[in-house]
């Protein structure tokens, strides 16, 4: 945890003071209102209104259906929910691929409609103008290279990034990330070799979601750290609950009190 006093806000310029006096950064996905005053009371440090809201939320095989419309107001009840972590809203795909002009119009519309405090957004030389015209217009940027979910046709597929000759162009996409403007970067699936030589080159801090332990901080999507998900989670996950079996047992006895006529009991009951 971040070490700033007690319940006050994280702001983006805690980050790089956690990079420099080596404090992990603690990151999770949330995309409604009560994980988010949960995790907001346990200090995780930022919560990302991630596009895997895709996958967690609307029930997509991919996160390239989700729209700007869809982020929305997932991001306004989180932004709403907290007191001290940074809310950073993802781009979706198609939100910012046109150019500049498209990710500010973007970017703004998250500022105003979601009360997000920042904005992150896919790729690291591919998006670097992109970033640039956004951190202009005084909007933070968190980057995200190495797997992209929003590529993942393109790629090929859930590979892992930055392996063999694929390193520098790793570090090349970090370095236009920092370049730009941004104040801290993702790097999602990457070799842990490279995500520390990542980390070591650059100034902002890297954030790992399955990048291994030499970075800045970690990220998780929630339902996955809370086991959660359907299907398979990825080997980079460690699950710290098990909520879809508290679910289903809950589910399982309420239906069966109904059927038994032990719920309702007198205590549920109101007198006249
Ligand atoms: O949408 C998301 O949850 C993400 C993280 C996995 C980085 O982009």
């Amino acid at each position: 945890m971040m070490e700033q006093s007690p319940r006050k806000r994280v702001r983006t310029r805690h980050f790089q003071t956690a990079k420099e006096n080596g404090t992990p950064i603690v990151g999770l996905t949330s995309y409604d209102q009560l994980s988010a005053a949960i995790f907001d009371a346990a200090d995780i440090d930022f919560l990302l209104v991630g596009d895997s809201a895709g996958n967690n939320v609307f029930g997509y095989e991919t996160t390239l259906p989700v729209t700007v419309d869809d982020l929305i107001p997932l991001t306004r009840a989180v932004a709403g929910a907290v007191s001290r972590a940074l809310v950073v809203a993802d781009m979706p795909f198609g939100s910012y691929e046109g150019g500049p002009d498209d990710a500010l119009h973007t970017a703004v519309r998250f500022m105003k409609e979601s009360h997000a405090h920042a904005v992150k957004l896919e790729g690291g030389v591919r998006s670097a103008a992109q970033i640039r015209r956004i951190v202009d217009a005084g909007i933070p940027v968190m980057g995200h290279v190495g797997f992209t979910p929003q590529s993942e046709h393109g790629l090929g597929g859930h590979i892992i990034q930055g392996r063999g000759e694929g390193a520098e162009a790793l570090l090349a996409d970090a370095h236009a990330v920092e370049d730009a403007g941004a104040f801290a970067v993702v790097l999602e699936m990457v070799p842990s070799a490279v995500a520390a030589r990542v980390t070591a080159e650059l100034r902002i801090p890297t954030i790992s979601v399955g990048a291994g332990p030499h970075t800045d901080g970690q990220l998780l999507v929630w339902t996955d750290f809370a086991g959660f998900s359907q299907g398979r989670t990825p080997k980079f996950v460690k699950q710290y609950a098990n909520l879809t079996k508290v679910l289903t047992d809950a589910v399982t006895a309420y239906r069966a009190d109904v059927v038994s006529g032990a719920y309702p009991a007198p205590e549920h009951e109101y007198e006249e």
